[in-house]
């Protein structure tokens, strides 16, 4: 469980990602801009549940668009956190202009994470944008990808875009 964060949800994650994300929430307190976690870690049946949920509101189709199908979640690596500032955009496109969220964007790799879902990524990463999803990857990746100006871990990885799911 990360140390000294508020987490909605009360979701822990993996230990490396957690010391990481402790010390990026200390940089952001440092610059006014303190966060917290709105999701970490997801169970199999609890992204089943949250996917069911979006289905039945919103159609498969639509679902699919911002939430992963079970069992294809990165909230079930542990390794993924959601975050906000507490200013009513949490799981909104308008996050990503706050003050906080331009902070993330900005300032992510160097503690190790990825705003992995970019604006204009979904016919590679295979959802529309959100600016509050954090990959941890460590920072040997993201600094790495930042030097080389690789917007998403798809292309890095080598692997194909991902606009869908194998049907
Ligand atoms: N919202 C992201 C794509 C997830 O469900 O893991
Ligand atoms: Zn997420």
């Amino acid at each position: 469980m990360p140390n000294g964060i508020e987490n909605t949800n009360g979701q822990p994650i993996r230990a490396t990602a957690a010391q990481a994300l402790e010390r990026m929430f200390a940089a952001a307190a440092d610059d006014g801009l303190p966060f917290r976690i709105t999701s970490g870690y997801r169970s199999f049946e609890k992204q089943e549940s949250l996917f069911k949920g979006y289905s039945e509101r919103d159609g498969v189709a639509a679902a699919e668009t911002y939430s992963a199908r079970p069992g294809h979640s990165e909230h079930q690596t542990g390794l993924a956190v959601d975050l906000d500032d507490g200013s009513g955009f949490a799981f909104k496109s308008e996050f990503g202009k706050t003050r906080t969220g331009l902070w993330l964007r900005e300032h992510c790799a160097a503690y190790g994470f990825l705003l992995r879902y970019d604006q204009g990524e979904q016919p590679v990463v295979g959802y529309i944008y959100e600016p509050w999803h954090f990959r941890y990857l460590g920072t040997e990746i993201t600094l790495d990808m930042r030097a080389r100006g690789i917007a998403n871990y798809e292309e890095y990885a080598g692997a194909e875009a991902a606009p869908d799911y194998v049907r």
